[in-house]
């Protein structure tokens, strides 16, 4: 057994408040998230609007605050009015963005009635690749103006009285990507950005708004990307974004699971950049982080090269998620909790089917795949105060990063539930990991339940067939020692979910 690790978590060492967005998804109009994932009007567990509820129910199971939507690269060729109106005189259209046809049978309307039986809300996305501010802010007040303008009374003609209201609007998508349409430089769409901030915020000034970040932490212009385009937007925007995806393609797992390590820097990099920002426009507003796009992505790069184009909802992006990637999921969801103080939304991309913690199949069963569990763990337990992780474990060298912590861990205080959760992985493939936790300042503590998600296999997975083969258990070994500490043995390769109740 490797040598123990220690964590010391103090009630009144905080590092911030969690906003509940942090645990966003994303429905974009690729492959089968919307016409086969969410809607689905011949299925047999679909509503009378033609979504599944079976999805639903596994939507709600993870209670997700907020859904990034229509996109994703689709958004930057997409014209949001092919969406609403009558469903029959709404047209087919070219989709540049993933090469397939987009029939249009749910736009925002629709989407809304579905975040409304999804207990959730919209983050909506606006095309600044082939167009800008002028059907921004149509958008905008579509949306939201109550009623007495075009556009306004257009959506109460299309049988939508009440406004949606949506708070959260992102300016484009990805437009430093050479593969996004109507990419730019940072110059060009640091302007456009804030040129079409001021017309939205003109028409409703309660939204708020995401500007483009990097598409990634490896994309040539990071971070002078950033620098840039809040030099421009500074003074319109609340947010920034951040886009990140891992796979392990060399099948090393030691330094796959590493691979957050690469998160926190990217994290740490882009909060500097703001405040760098802020330090030099002598402002007041700290610009906060949207992660508006995270999780792994690889496995199915292979199969998506070889679909034909110009299908509707080809089965795009679908990744089959394996053990070891719902501990790096984990572990990207510890990185995110680790800066709560300036990580306020962030969005797992993307829901179902499309790199998905849900799976279906058409006019069949919706199964959990792996990544699904650390999610739901986090977004149900993990709302509260975020500790400060005094950590002290074993540790390894990998191909990308040194001195890799075994431990993985953040606490996170629920005060009006008398609660502390700590979630944990333990890298080390090979051996469990002993695990010391002193609570100081919280005095007594039971155990409510050490759940853990650990298979011998890290390459197992879920299937339609098989969608238990990967799932959480209760039966972790965390107790409270006489002293007041508490002591577990994290399994190797392992997720773990320990709930204190305060006494
Ligand atoms: O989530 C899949 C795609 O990844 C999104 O459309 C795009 O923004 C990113 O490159």
């Amino acid at each position: 057994m490797t040598k123990k690790a220690k964590m010391i978590v103090d009630k009144d060492f905080t590092i911030g408040e969690v906003d509940s967005r942090l645990y966003g998804s994303f429905i974009e109009h690729l492959g089968r998230a919307v016409y086969g994932g969410i809607y689905e009007p011949e299925h047999p567990q679909a509503d009378e609007q033609g979504f599944r509820t079976d999805v639903l129910e596994l939507v709600k199971g993870l209670q997700v605050p907020i859904v990034r939507y229509p996109g994703g690269n689709f958004v930057s060729g997409y014209n949001w009015e092919d969406g609403v109106g009558p469903i029959e005189q709404r047209k087919k259209r070219l989709e540049l963005a993933w090469r397939t046809v987009e029939p249009n049978l749910v736009g925002l309307n629709e989407f809304m009635d579905w975040c409304r039986k999804a207990n959730t809300e919209a983050m909506m996305a606006v095309n600044l690749g082939t167009r800008g501010p002028d059907q921004a802010r149509e958008l905008v007040e579509y949306s939201n103006h109550k009623s007495g303008s075009y556009w306004s009374d257009l959506r109460i003609q299309h049988g939508y009285k009440d406004p949606h209201n949506i708070k959260t609007w992102c300016l484009g998508n990805e437009m430093d990507g050479p593969w996004q349409i109507g990419s730019k430089t940072a110059a060009e769409y640091g302007r456009i950005a804030c040129e079409t901030a001021k017309v939205m915020k003109w028409v409703d000034p309660s939204i708020e708004l995401v500007a483009c970040g990097s598409s990634g932490l490896g994309m040539a212009t990071f971070p002078e990307w950033e620098a840039t385009v809040l030099e421009h937007t500074y003074d319109h925007v609340e947010y920034i974004s951040l886009h990140q995806y891992y796979g392990n393609r060399d099948n090393d797992s030691a330094n796959f699971l590493a691979q957050s390590m690469g998160m926190d820097k990217f994290i740490h990099t882009v909060v500097s950049t703001c405040d760098y920002i802020q330090a030099k426009k002598r402002g007041k507003k700290k610009i906060h982080l949207s992660f508006d796009e995270w999780n792994v992505w690889y496995h199915s790069n292979d199969a998506d090269r070889k679909i034909e184009p110009w299908s509707i909802a080809p089965p795009q992006l679908e990744d089959i998620y394996n053990h070891e990637d719902a501990l790096l999921v984990g572990c990207m969801l510890i990185s995110m909790l680790k800066r709560a103080d300036r990580v306020k939304m962030a969005c797992m991309a993307q829901l179902v089917n499309v790199i998905a913690p849900i799976m279906t199949v058409n006019g069949g069963a919706a199964w959990k795949q792996t990544i699904y569990y650390p999610y739901m763990h986090t977004s149900v337990f993990g709302r509260g105060t975020v500790l400060v992780p005094l950590i002290q474990s074993p540790k390894y060298d990998a191909k990308d990063y040194t001195d890799v912590s075994y431990l993985e861990a953040v606490a996170v205080h629920n005060e009006e539930k008398s609660e502390v959760t700590i979630f944990a992985v333990n890298r080390h493939l090979e051996e469990a990991l002993p695990l010391e936790l002193d609570l100081r300042s919280f005095g007594a503590s039971r155990i409510i339940e050490h759940i853990v998600l650990e298979s011998d296999d890290l390459k197992a997975a879920n299937t339609a067939d098989a969608p238990d083969n990967v799932k959480p258990h209760h039966g972790g070994s965390a107790a409270v020692t006489d002293s007041g500490q508490v002591q577990a043995t994290l399994s190797k390769a392992s997720w773990n979910v320990i709930r204190l109740k305060l006494v």
